[in-house]
């Protein structure tokens, strides 16, 4: 069969993969193929066990991988068929030189746009997917434009909002599609393009554009708003451990307010993930660059709160448990950022467990999902970490039991059987506030949930 236009998207990520599966799945006259530079991961997305867990995602690769999704090496080949490149490569946090530890690492991107520019014999709609500091999709149009070699490119901002865990029903029913252009006939000429994609599952309503400039700040503000939400609940929830109130009774009736809304105010051991913490210091980069201190001091905040409630988080560990840990063994139930992924990156488990060691505590760490990445982010510490899947057997002789990640399983464990293999007294650190506190307190356990007096027996 010959399909109506062809799709490449380089990058086969936590984005490139669910979206492309996601258009591939509604779109069956498209041909979509997804390239990446590593074999391992193309040959994972070709395997039955998918290279990431999206719950619902497996279902949907097998509905269409081989009938009109493709995963494969060949970026050269793909570019030059395709009428419509996703670019969704990855751009961790600089690491050297200028903006170190703040700006985003444009290089992989770089070699991507030379690649398209060098290979590329027709002319070519380029989607910006990846969150990118603003302005990037115009030095990706001066690259692609440097030779004049009479192919026509035209750059669109596409930002991805889709969250792990959820990424499937989110990619399925987006809350909007955003999609910035240049304000050209021939920019809005590929605008209409993607949005013509788009409108094959999503309600026109909800496609929105914008000037370029706009879509891709629009990411950044997105994920900044989220984060300070939670590092708003997050500096009361200390607060709150002070005095009497409890944070989750005060974030209840917060979020009624309508203004406000429920989501995104649980309280926490702090938020992880690939974006918020990038995004937000990607955004302060940027103000910085413009002159405007205040306004990325403001912004900086979120993220030292939440430095701030995963150091407190250890310091109450310490406090709880008579000012030292060294020697404890302590139980991690949870490595994932959130639960329903298995994706570690900025998860607070990873600081909390150097924090541990650091201490000299032992740990035991267990996860659903997670554990082979927990494995080699702490590959330089192995040494007293152990990884045990199922967290009953986590937990036995352990001091303490520490709730990284909120995964259903923990709150239906049975803990009066846990509480009897541990050493007394035992303690739990309930850093997402998903147990049952008093029933837990009553089966004997020191109870140190987040935004709440302890309740403890002695
Ligand atoms: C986020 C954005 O939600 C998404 O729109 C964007 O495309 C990418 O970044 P993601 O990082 O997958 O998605 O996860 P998200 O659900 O936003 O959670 C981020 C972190 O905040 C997690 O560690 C989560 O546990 C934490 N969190 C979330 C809280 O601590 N409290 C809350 O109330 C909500």
């Amino acid at each position: 069969m010959t399909f109506q236009k062809n799709i490449l998207c380089i990058g086969a990520g936590y984005v490139g993969g669910p979206s492309m599966a996601m258009i591939a799945c509604k779109c069956p006259q498209y041909q979509i193929t997804v390239v990446d530079i590593d074999p391992k991961r193309i040959a994972a997305w070709n395997s039955d066990t998918l290279p990431i867990y999206e719950p619902g995602l497996d279902e949907i690769v097998k509905e269409v991988r081989g009938r009109n999704l493709f995963f494969s090496t060949q970026i050269e080949q793909g570019i030059q068929k395709a009428d419509i490149i996703f670019v969704s490569v990855n751009t961790p946090t600089k690491t050297f030189g200028a903006g170190a530890g703040m700006a985003a690492d444009l290089q992989y991107w770089e070699r991507t746009a030379l690649q398209i520019r060098e290979v590329s014999q027709s002319p070519k709609i380029i989607v910006e997917k990846s969150t990118l500091p603003v302005k990037t999709a115009l030095a990706m149009e001066r690259i692609l434009t440097a030779t004049d070699n009479g192919v026509r490119f035209d750059v669109l901002s596409n930002p991805e909002f889709m969250a792990e865990g959820t990424g499937v029903r989110d990619l399925e029913s987006p809350d909007r599609v955003l999609i910035g252009s240049r304000e050209t006939p021939e920019g809005l000429r590929a605008r209409d393009e993607l949005v013509e994609i788009y409108a094959n599952w999503v309600p026109r309503e909800r496609i929105i554009t914008s000037n370029i400039w706009s879509s891709e700040l629009s990411k950044l503000v997105s994920n900044a708003f989220l984060a300070q939400r939670i590092s708003s609940i997050n500096a009361i929830s200390s607060l709150c451990e002070r005095t009497d109130a409890d944070v989750t009774e005060v974030a209840r009736a917060v979020g009624m307010d309508h203004r406000l809304g429920d989501k995104f105010l649980n309280a926490s051991i702090g938020f992880g993930g690939s974006c918020f913490k990038k995004d937000i210091l990607n955004l302060v980069y940027l103000c910085r660059q413009y002159g405007l201190d205040e306004v990325a001091d403001y912004w900086e905040g979120v993220v030292r709160i939440n430095d701030y409630q995963k150091e407190r988080f250890i310091l109450n560990m310490l406090g709880a448990m008579f000012n030292t840990l060294a020697g404890k063994r302590i139980c991690l139930f949870g490595f994932a950022f959130k639960a329903d992924t298995g994706d570690t990156r900025e998860s607070p488990a990873i600081s909390v467990s150097r924090r541990l060691v650091e201490e000299r505590a032992e740990l035991v760490i267990t996860d659903p999902q997670a554990l082979p990445n927990a494995e080699r982010d702490l590959a330089d510490i192995r040494e007293g970490i152990s990884f045990v899947e199922d967290p009953c057997e986590a937990a036995a002789g352990c001091d303490a039991i520490a709730v990284i990640t909120e995964w259903d399983l923990y709150a239906s464990l049975e803990f009066k059987k846990i509480y009897e293999t541990m050493r007394k007294p035992a303690f739990i650190f309930d850093g997402r506030n998903i147990l049952d506190h008093e029933s837990l307190f009553r089966i004997g356990f020191n109870v140190f949930p987040i935004g709440k007096p302890p309740l403890t027996h002695f």
